[in-house]
């Protein structure tokens, strides 16, 4: 089942990944809320770790929030290298983004830690932006739906509807990350609408047309505008575009 994007206020979410010292992230923050007043869109900003702190002050007494790119799930103890919930609570995030195919790929992200993390960050009230995606390899043996399928149900295992609801989505094909080959509107849109059945059937209708689903993947000033018309497209989560406020903004205002 699709629906208009329209009841979902879009979310433009740019994920900074392993860029910015502090004074670049500071600078490009102060930019980002020059530019950004009256925007349709919710606009996050995931800044590295060691920039959350001097993001959230820049941004404090705006809308735009703040978002972290991982997190683990534990609230506190001997954990060495790791950041929990509390304090990504306690620095001013609102979003955490979860099962990144980077940390997928390089950290030893499984869908059982991703569904740890994101019990965990509901625990403290924040809200999960939850990646899932295929591999080219995976989308050429036609196996991007059932890819799909297992993330969702062993990444959210478990979730009841109300903690389903408290959830962003954000379908991002690891073959559109960082080449600049980005899924076409009508490939993004069928992923996403699967997203949705699954959500429908699993959480009921209320939930899943309350959801928002992103898209991630060589998302530009040039394509936002196509893929945010998509029906059950609702908004973007930005990586490559995210790091300069020109491209970042136009992507804020989805092209209008
Ligand atoms: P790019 O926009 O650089 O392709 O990155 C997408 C992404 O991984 C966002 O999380």
């Amino acid at each position: 089942m699709s629906s208009s994007a329209r009841t979902r206020r879009p979310l433009a979410a740019g994920n900074w990944k392993m860029h910015k010292t502090l004074a670049e992230a500071q600078a490009l923050a102060r930019e980002i809320m020059a530019g950004c007043r009256d925007m349709a869109a919710e606009v996050a900003l995931a800044p590295p770790f060691t920039a959350l702190s001097i993001v959230a002050q820049e941004i404090s007494g705006s809308a735009i929030r703040l978002a972290a790119q991982d997190v683990f799930w534990e609230n506190q103890g001997a954990y060495t290298g790791a950041i929990s919930p509390g304090m990504l609570l306690d620095v001013g995030c609102r979003y955490v983004i979860i099962g990144h195919s980077e940390r997928r790929q390089y950290f030893g992200e499984t869908d059982e830690t991703v569904n740890k993390k994101i019990k965990a960050a509901l625990g403290v009230g924040l809200a999960p932006i939850v990646c899932i995606g295929e591999t080219l390899a995976q989308r050429e043996a036609q196996e991007t739906l059932n890819v799909i399928t297992t993330q969702l149900a062993q990444g959210l295992a478990g979730l009841l509807p109300e903690e389903m609801s408290r959830l962003v989505l954000a379908y991002e094909p690891v073959w559109a990350i960082g080449t600049g080959r980005t899924a076409t509107p009508e490939q993004a849109q069928e992923v996403h609408r699967f997203i949705r059945q699954w959500l429908t059937e699993q959480a009921g209708p209320e939930v899943a047309q309350g959801l928002r689903i992103l898209y991630g993947g060589s998302v530009t000033p040039d394509n936002i505008r196509e893929l945010s018309q998509a029906p059950d497209i609702d908004g973007a989560l930005v990586g490559g575009a995210s790091l300069k406020a020109a491209s970042f903004l136009k992507i804020v205002a989805m092209g209008e």
